[in-house]
Formats: C-alpha cells, structure tokens, sequence
C-alpha cells in the first residue's frame, strides 16, 4: 500500500505537496537538526559525483528549499534549474538564491517531476534529493528524469535507506520510529509530516530493488554507495548512448 502523509485517501501528490507547504519555515531547520548536520556531507558527495571538464546544466528534481541546487552550483560552477510541487518550499529556495545574488545561474520552478515541462535529452546531469521517496508514481518520475536527460549523462539520486546490521539498525530504528516524530512533530507544528518520514523510507525500495527501478525507467545503474551505515544511499546511473 502506498504511505501517504495524511489519509489513505485522495492523491498522494496533493497531501505531499500540502505537507511540503507547511512545513517548509522549518524545513531547512529541521533537516541539518534531525541529522546533526550530516545531511549536508551526504549532499556534497552526491554532487562530486557529477564533477566533469564542462561545466554542465542539471535538473535538480525536487528542489525543495534549494540547498541541492546551491552546493551543486557552489562546487561545480554549473548552470542548475530546479523544480518541486510545493509553492511554499520554493518561495524559500528564491530567497536563498536571490541573497546570494545567483538568479542568473539558478533558476526554480514549479512543475511536477511525472510530467518534466523539458525536451527530451536537454539536460547534462540530473539530480535528485530525498526527493523520489514522495513520488505518486516512482516509475513515472524516474522515466520523465531520464527523457530529459542527454544520451551518456548522469542521474545521481540521493535518498534515505534502512540500515542492515545489529546493533547501529535498532538503534537508529528506535530514534527513526519514537524520537524523530515526536522532535520533528514538535518543532514543525505537522506531527503527521514527522510520522510520514520514517513510514515513508521503511516502505521504500532500497538498494538492488532501486536499482531494478532505475533500469525499468531506462537507466543504467553504475554503483551505489551506502552512507552512514545505510542510512542513506547515492544511486549513480547513467542513460546508455543511443
Ligand atoms: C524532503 S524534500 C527534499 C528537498 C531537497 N531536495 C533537499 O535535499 O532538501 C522533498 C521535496 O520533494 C518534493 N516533491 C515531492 N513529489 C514531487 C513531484 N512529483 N515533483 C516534484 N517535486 C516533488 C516536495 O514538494 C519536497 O519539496
């Protein structure tokens, strides 16, 4: 069965983007908060993935509050356009983008990652954090990422997985499941958006199993690579050359 933030009722996108929305204040907060700040090392390693000669143009799906976009351009000096279904999530990402004076290279837009508004092979790289997780149609999503995206170029997908082994998987299992809803539910004000996040990433298809979806949606997986004991992983693939 599908996990949804509030009912089992009703599109998933909708109630997605409804959480997204009202979360969004507190996101960034809650993010560098919940995960110690480790978050950001994980994002920094998804983007050295995609360093080459050029300086590319990438999609980065799901946006969110932008930070993906803003540490990509920051390390790569490259052209980025965002896009997310949530208003609100956005409105943050504009702001940030705007103090630090790079609206000319960084570009955010709302649109839906199922039906990309891009011509097919327009991208040189696309990239996605914690964002595939929240997909109505995880398929759907991968599929329209990799039509946008040019023979040859890369997909680099950073999202949360379960961690395997005794004891660090109870441990973390204990604060995913108790302590993470109740902080999150807490400072958010959205206890439901706090309870969805653990729900959501244990019903996920992590490790081979993505990898099964990145290939179904057309992709070639080339490694992935676990971070913090498996609490989260980086799925690099590429779309073969036609
Ligand atoms: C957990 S946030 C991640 C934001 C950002 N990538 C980051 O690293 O912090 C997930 C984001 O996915 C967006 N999202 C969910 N489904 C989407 C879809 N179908 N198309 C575009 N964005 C979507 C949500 O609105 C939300 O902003």
């Amino acid at each position: 069965m599908t996990v949804k933030p509030y009912t089992s009722e009703g599109s998933k996108k909708k109630q997605v983007a409804g959480m997204f929305n009202n979360i969004a204040p507190k996101y960034d907060f809650l993010n560098h908060f919940l995960s110690l700040g480790i978050d950001k090392i994980w994002r920094k390693r998804a983007i050295n993935l995609l360093k080459s000669k050029e300086k590319p143009l990438i999609l980065d799906v799901a946006t969110g509050t932008g930070d993906l976009a803003l540490q990509a351009h920051q390390r790569l000096g490259c052209q980025v356009v965002g896009i997310d279904i949530s208003t609100e999530m956005l409105k943050v990402a504009q702001e940030k983008i705007e103090k630090r004076g790079l609206s000319d290279v960084i570009s955010v837009q709302e649109a839906d990652s199922e039906n990309l508004p891009f011509d097919d092979n327009h991208f040189d790289a696309v990239m996605v954090a914690f964002g595939v997780r929240n997909f109505e149609n995880l398929n759907k999503g991968l599929t329209d990422m990799a039509r946008t995206l040019k023979p040859g170029g890369k997909m680099v997908v950073l999202e949360f997985s379960k961690p395997a082994y005794f004891p660090f998987k109870q441990l973390y299992l204990f604060y995913f499941r108790y302590i993470l809803p109740w902080l999150g539910g807490a400072i958010s004000n959205d206890k439901a958006a706090y309870t969805y996040l653990p729900e959501s990433v244990l019903s996920f298809p992590d490790g081979q199993l993505f990898d099964d979806e990145l290939v179904e949606a057309g992709m070639r997986p080339v490694k992935r690579y676990k971070q913090t004991m498996g609490i989260a992983t980086i799925y690099l693939s590429e779309k073969p050359a036609q």
